[in-house]
């Protein structure tokens, strides 16, 4: 069996370690916003090259929290990809706002900025690109967009799964982090840098968003019994903090398996059957995701050869069930063929040689 991804033997090696510093965490009781927290909101910053990090609960929270901190009026609009995580929509109405679609560039997994200006009116107030699988898209572009507009927009970015990918729109290549207003990343256990629970965090620059973020995941308090905000309960616990701060050191060398595989995937794979996704120059592979118009069958094939696969995600934004309401008649077309025809391939950064011989040996041949 190739399994899709393994997180126990990714992280066997490190065991040991988490164990002891929770058995620290054990004597000390710092469970609530402990030592750990602190330093790994310091250590992320650093590795964005942001000036500020503020962790919470959830990758979710991190993107309802930003945009509650803007203060906007209710229903103000907020443009996002028409293909990302439920979360990247569900986040803004839960905010009280309203999100507005904008589909694919072609055969890539990120917003189409030519199409984003026809979306633009006196209600928007924020461009929510996604740095889906973790090819970067243009902030470059949407940056331009935003400088020519009437009115104030601010610029949210979904790092949920981008940790450590470039800002290759830019000259100077900065990390994704570290460029917007604010920036969200998920901690989820099986992206690029994940806890052993629900984790996530916020970036910025701002020293006037960190401080109302700061207070927005406290209950709105930075002071015991003080609230000033009505605020949630969306703290990072200090053990997934503490665990956090293990796997940063190995999110580098791990990024760097993740894109030797992709490499062998783009250089290797070749069949008529399938279509490749055009990725960004640093991508770093949260997915590596093929296209077919024959996926049914390419799904047989695979679960014959014992080849794990997912999809990300079977169903765009416009198709949810929940959501499907809110967008009547909308068609986003490069979104709904990553829907019905994205395969999602391994990517485990120790997935084997043989392995991965093994993947493109089967595609190839069907
Ligand atoms: C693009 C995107 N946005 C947001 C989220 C939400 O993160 P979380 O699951 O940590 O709430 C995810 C997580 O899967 C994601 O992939």
């Amino acid at each position: 069996m190739i399994k899709f991804y393994d997180l126990y033997n990714l992280d066997k090696k490190i065991h040991n370690k988490i164990l002891s510093k929770i058995k620290k965490i054990f004597n000390k009781g710092d469970y609530i916003l402990g030592n750990e927290v602190f330093s790994f909101e310091k250590k992320f910053s650093k590795f964005v090259g942001s000036n500020y990090a503020v962790s919470c609960a959830n990758g979710t929270d991190a993107l309802t929290l930003s945009l509650k901190s803007l203060n906007l009026p209710t229903n103000s609009e907020v443009i996002i990809p028409a293909m990302t995580y439920c979360s990247t929509a569900f986040s803004i109405l839960n905010a009280g706002l309203k999100p507005v679609l904008v589909d694919l560039d072609i055969n890539k997994p990120t917003i189409d900025i030519n199409q984003i200006k026809k979306k633009i009116n006196s209600k928007t107030k924020v461009i929510m690109p996604v740095h889906l699988y973790g090819s970067t898209s243009n902030l470059s572009g949407i940056k331009k967009i935003i400088k020519s507009s009437k009115n104030k927009i601010y610029l949210i970015d979904d790092c949920a799964q981008a940790h450590g990918s470039l800002d290759d729109s830019s000259k100077n290549n900065k990390k994704i982090g570290s460029s917007a207003d604010i920036s969200c990343f998920s901690l989820y256990p099986g992206k690029n840098l994940g806890a052993y629970g629900d984790a996530g965090i916020i970036t910025t620059n701002s020293k006037k968003y960190y401080k109302i973020l700061k207070n927005l995941r406290n209950l709105g308090s930075d002071k015991k019994y003080i609230h000033n905000r009505v605020g949630y309960n969306s703290r990072l616990d200090t053990i997934q903090a503490a665990i956090l701060n293990v796997k940063l050191k190995l999110l580098k060398e791990n990024n760097k398996k993740r894109r030797i595989i992709a490499k062998s995937y783009e250089k290797f794979l070749d069949n008529k059957k399938i279509t490749k996704l055009i990725y960004s120059k640093s991508c770093v592979f949260h997915q590596y995701i093929i296209l077919s118009k024959q996926r049914k069958k390419l799904i047989k094939i695979l679960n014959h050869n014992k080849i794990q696969y997912a999809f990300h995600y079977p169903h765009a934004i416009h198709q949810l069930k929940a959501l499907k309401k809110k967008f009547p008649r909308q068609k986003y077309v490069n979104a709904e063929r990553i829907a019905n025809e994205g395969i999602s391939l391994p990517i485990d950064p120790n997935l084997k040689k043989n392995e991965i011989k093994k993947i493109i040996k089967v595609i190839n041949s069907f």
